[in-house]
This record gives structure tokens, sequence and C-alpha cells, in this order.
């Protein structure tokens, strides 16, 4: 019997597992939200991800459950662990993506340099921090945040009054998450392969480049690190997985401060939009690489291929038709760049693909992929 997998999530970071696992001649088992999500190629069910039955009943169908998003709450995941299945990455280290408030302050405890921080549960308390921090602050909410949203850059604490009271509201209550506001030079992402039984193998460092609080493009490896910076990232990206027993794909998103600091972001432990430059640039890609890690395979060589990859995302898509409309002409234009689409309806903003080039020059590479890129804009 081939190994069975099974992703819960039916977007694009399940889908691009597809791939690999076909290769490698693994079943992979979608359960997707709904019908003809990017995923439906693998989806072998349709069920709501909070509903713990949902979730069980699909999980005793393969042999390892994973994830293409962070949201399946806790009590979810408990009740997997529970039934015996084998849930990678686990809870116990799932809540540390899955609540930034948490993160943070198991980060403290890990020595881990971070920004500044606090919880806050009232206007007072975030002010207090905004007079420590000269005036100006970044709030978010600890969790459910996504592509920026979720985050504020504040200079009053009235400017975050619509989420205490989005707090005060939900019962449990609660608190935000506020950190200084870093000056940094740019944003790296450092990913981190690893093993339910230990091993560990770390990607290149590269360079994150986000417009309106989105992922644009990435740049691989982050041109112009300092070694002694890149070796940081490492030892930060593979001191976090271990230190929180992370198993599968773990993004250690990341500052570079302009005095040559590097601050902890946040954490993401599925495949990750940073890491879709490897599909093509690495020997390893980190859809393969996430494959082999929850089912406890021995790593892949995450090593580029070449000197550079650059990946720029397809963010909203043609204002009409499909992407590919477009193919004859990209194909054409830039026969060296390799087209991803995730098969979903092109919306303002949305993700709907990715563009990967490689070489050797990286003015030539970044040139190539951005323009093969504009192909699908209006
Ligand atoms: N403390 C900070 N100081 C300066 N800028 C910040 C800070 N925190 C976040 N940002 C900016 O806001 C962006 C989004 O923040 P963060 O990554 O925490 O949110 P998110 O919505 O969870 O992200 P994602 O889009 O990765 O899901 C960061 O990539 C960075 O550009
Ligand atoms: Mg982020």
């Amino acid at each position: 019997m081939a190994l069975r997998v099974g992703v819960v999530g039916g977007g694009q970071l399940a889908r691009m597992m597809i791939a690999p696992a076909v290769e490698l001649g693994v079943d992979l088992c979608v359960l997707a939200e709904q019908e003809g999500m990017a995923a439906s190629l693998a989806a072998s069910a349709v069920g709501d991800y909070r509903d713990a039955q949902t979730v069980l009943d699909f999980a005793r169908t393969v042999d390892v459950v994973t994830f293409d998003h962070e949201h399946v709450p806790q009590p979810v995941l408990r009740a997997l662990v529970d039934a015996g299945i084998a849930v990678h990455p686990g809870p116990d280290a799932l809540q540390y993506a899955q609540d930034k408030l948490l993160m943070r302050a198991r980060l403290d405890e890990l020595g881990m340099p971070q920004p500044d921080w606090a919880a806050v549960s009232d206007a007072a308390q975030l002010q207090d921090f905004l007079d420590e921090h000269g005036g100006r602050a970044v709030v978010k909410t600890p969790r459910g945040g996504y592509d920026g949203k979720g985050v504020r850059v504040v200079a009053a604490a009235t400017e975050a009054d619509d989420w205490f009271a989005t707090l005060a509201e939900d019962a449990r209550g609660g608190t935000l998450l506020v950190e200084e506001l870093v000056d940094f030079r740019r944003e790296l992402s450092q990913q981190v392969a690893r093993r339910p039984s230990g091993q560990v193998q770390a990607y290149p460092v590269v360079e994150t480049v986000q417009r309106d609080g989105v992922c644009a493009e990435v740049l691989a490896p982050a041109p112009h690190l300092s070694a002694r910076l890149a070796d940081a990232a490492e030892r930060i990206g593979v001191g976090i997985a271990e230190g929180l027993g992370v198993t599968g794909m773990l993004a250690v998103e990341l500052f570079e401060t302009t005095d040559d600091r590097i601050l902890v972001n946040e954490l993401a432990m599925r495949p990750h939009n940073s890491g879709h430059w490897s599909q093509d640039g690495s020997v390893t890609g980190q859809f393969e690489q996430h494959l082999r890690a929850v089912l406890d395979l021995p790593l892949g060589d995450p090593s580029p291929r070449q000197d550079w990859a650059v990946m720029v995302n397809i963010l909203g898509g043609p204002a009409s038709g499909g992407l590919d409309e477009r193919f004859a002409a990209v194909f054409r234009a830039h026969p060296g760049v390799k087209i991803h689409t995730y098969g979903k309806e092109p919306r303002p903003g949305r993700k709907v693909g990715h563009v990967n080039a490689m070489g050797e020059d990286l003015d030539e590479v970044a040139y190539d992929a951005r323009a093969a890129a504009a192909f699908f804009a209006d």
C-alpha cells in the first residue's frame, strides 16, 4: 500500500504538494473546505476543519495528517492525537503559529531575538507602551491574521479602540499584542525542515519583499547578506524548530534591522510563500521536503541548483479570462521561467500563482521573473 498523507485545507499549498506526491507515489488526500478549491485535484473529502468528527473521519483514512493552514482548533488537534493519529506538526508546536502572544512568550524563553513586545488589554496599557517606544508601535491581533490583516501601525492608543471592543465582546476576554515598530532594512525568511525523529535541514535564508502587507517577491538567497547574519538566521531557524518540536516545514519570518541585527517576526509551520522559489531552485523543493518530513523519511538536499532564484507572485491576475490565455506569450518571451498557477478565480490582490526564474546573474533573473509575472497583470 502506498504511503498516505492527509492534508487539512484545500488551498494552493495543498495543491502544490500534489506534484511531488505523484512523483514519489505517495497518496495525497485533502480535506477541502468546499468544492472547487485550489487542491480539488486531490480532494478526497469536503468538510469543516473545525469539527472534530469530520477531521477524525478523514484522518482515519491516512497515515499522517498535516496542514495547508494553521487554523485547525487545538481541541480538534488534541482529539486526533488522543485517537492515536500521527499529526505533523503536532498541537504543542502548532499553538505557537496560531497565537502570536504565545509565540512571543515562548521565544523569549528560548532566548530568541525579538522586537520589544507586550500583551495589552486596554487603551491605557497600549498608551504606556507607546510612551516607552517613541510614540509609535505595531498592534496585532494574536490570532487569525494573514496577509497583513490584523496588523496595524498606531501612533495613539485610540487607534486600536475597535479591536479592543471586539475583544471585549469575546466571551473568553483577550489581549492584543503590541510590538516596537522595528526599523528594518529588509525582511528575510529562514526555512527549516524537521523530522519527528529529529533530523533538521536548513534552506538558504531569503529576502522577502511585501507590498500592502502581501508577499510580492522573494530573492534567494538574500543578496549581500553578511555571513554573520546568514549564520544567525540559520541558528534561529534551527533553534526554533528544535525548541518548539516543529515537524514538517517551518518558516521563520525575520527582520534585518538597520543596525545589523536579526529579529523574529512570526512563524509558519507548513510550506510558505517565501519558499516557492525552491520548487524549481533547490535540489529538494519545500513541498517534497514537507512530505518527506511528515512521513519521517530522510530529508532531501535543500541546496540551490543555481546561484540565484527569484519568485514573483501573480497578484490579482487578468481582469478577464484565465491565466492560461497568457501562457503562449509568456513562454515565448521567457522560455527559462517556470509558471505555477493555483486554479483560483482572478480577483484584485488575490494570490493566483507565481513565477520562478533561476540563473547566474541576479539582475537578469529578477528581470525575467518580474517581466514574466507582468504578463498576467492588466
Ligand atoms: N514589529 C514590527 N515592526 C515593523 N513592521 C512590522 C512589525 N510587525 C509586522 N510588520 C510588518 O507587517 C507585516 C505583516 O506582519 P505579520 O507578518 O506579523 O502579519 P501577518 O498578517 O500574520 O502576516 P502574513 O502576511 O505573513 O500572514 C510584516 O511582514 C512587516 O512588513
Ligand atoms: Mg507575516
